[in-house]
């Protein structure tokens, strides 16, 4: 119970990692403010969690300045303060590099990055304001390092990402703020459903990239960023931890003995 008391916003919480995140901040004695861009699964995520002493939710659209504010906002007007704030909203397209539209190219810089942008500003606002100290967590990818082709908007967004968490951590770090990232490898969510495991093929080659033999839990990456979250963690910022399997350490492909 190292974070009993700590008010949490996370972003993209309606399901997969953000969901996870807040419900291992709940049962980390944490008060959470989650939200989303789809109040449908917002709304059954919340009743699923239960605990209305400590969950309150927010309807919105990271790649809105507004709605970002709008969270940050619903924290200190339900639980009077902002401690750790967790830009985990992102989205994964597949296309190749020669047919990525602008609409396209804006859609996932402006959610990915722009999104984790407007999350690390308004929270650290608040964090200043009410007197310093606090942690943002930017939730990133092994793609902010490995290449992709099919997924290139995503990689660059994510390779964005590395250096909002560097430049935030030195400029807030006046004001005890600590800004980190978490680069997941392959976790079992929707999103890798829906762009990486797009075939049997697919996720034959993810599992020869991995070690470990098996994908990550979304409670695996929770875990990471409750760590980071904590005193525990008190002397690391602007780094990005990769809870990947093994995946960036792998120079050769590995014999396909899945778990
Ligand atoms: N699953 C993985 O293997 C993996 C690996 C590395 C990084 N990540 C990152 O982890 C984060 C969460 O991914 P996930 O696997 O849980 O995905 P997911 O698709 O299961 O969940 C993402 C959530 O974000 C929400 N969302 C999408 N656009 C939004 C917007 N504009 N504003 C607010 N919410 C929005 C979705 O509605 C959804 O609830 C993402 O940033 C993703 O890039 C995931």
């Amino acid at each position: 119970m190292k974070l009993n008391g700590k008010v949490a916003a996370i972003t993209g919480a309606a399901r997969g990692i953000g969901k996870a995140c807040a419900k291992r901040f709940l049962d980390d004695g944490v008060k959470v403010v989650i939200s989303d861009v789809d109040a449908k699964g917002l709304g059954a995520t919340a009743a699923e969690l239960g605990r209305p002493d400590a969950l309150r939710t927010v309807v919105g659209n990271v790649a809105r300045r507004a709605d970002v504010d709008q969270l940050v906002a619903t924290a200190v007007k339900e639980f009077g303060r902002l401690d750790i704030m967790v830009n985990n909203a992102g989205v994964a397209r597949n296309r190749d590099i020669l047919e990525i539209t602008e609409e396209e190219f804006d859609e996932i810089i402006g959610i990915n990055l722009k999104g984790a942008f407007f999350g690390v500003q308004a929270a650290a606002k608040q964090m200043i304001a009410q007197g310093g100290g606090g942690v943002i967590i930017n939730m990133s990818s092994v793609n902010a390092l490995l290449a992709i082709p099919a997924l290139a908007t995503y990689a660059m967004s994510k390779g964005g990402m590395k250096q909002l968490t560097s430049v935030a951590a030195v400029a807030l770090a006046p004001h005890n703020i600590r800004v980190v990232a978490v680069g997941p490898g392959t976790i079992l969510t929707d999103m890798v459903a829906s762009s990486i495991y797009t075939s049997e093929d697919a996720r034959k080659t993810v599992m020869s990239r991995t070690p470990a033999g098996r994908g990550g839990e979304p409670s695996e990456v929770a875990s990471v960023v409750a760590f980071l979250a904590s005193d525990d963690a008190s002397y690391i910022t602007g780094q990005t931890i990769y809870p990947d399997g093994g995946r960036l350490i792998l120079n050769y492909t590995v014999p396909v003995k899945e778990k």
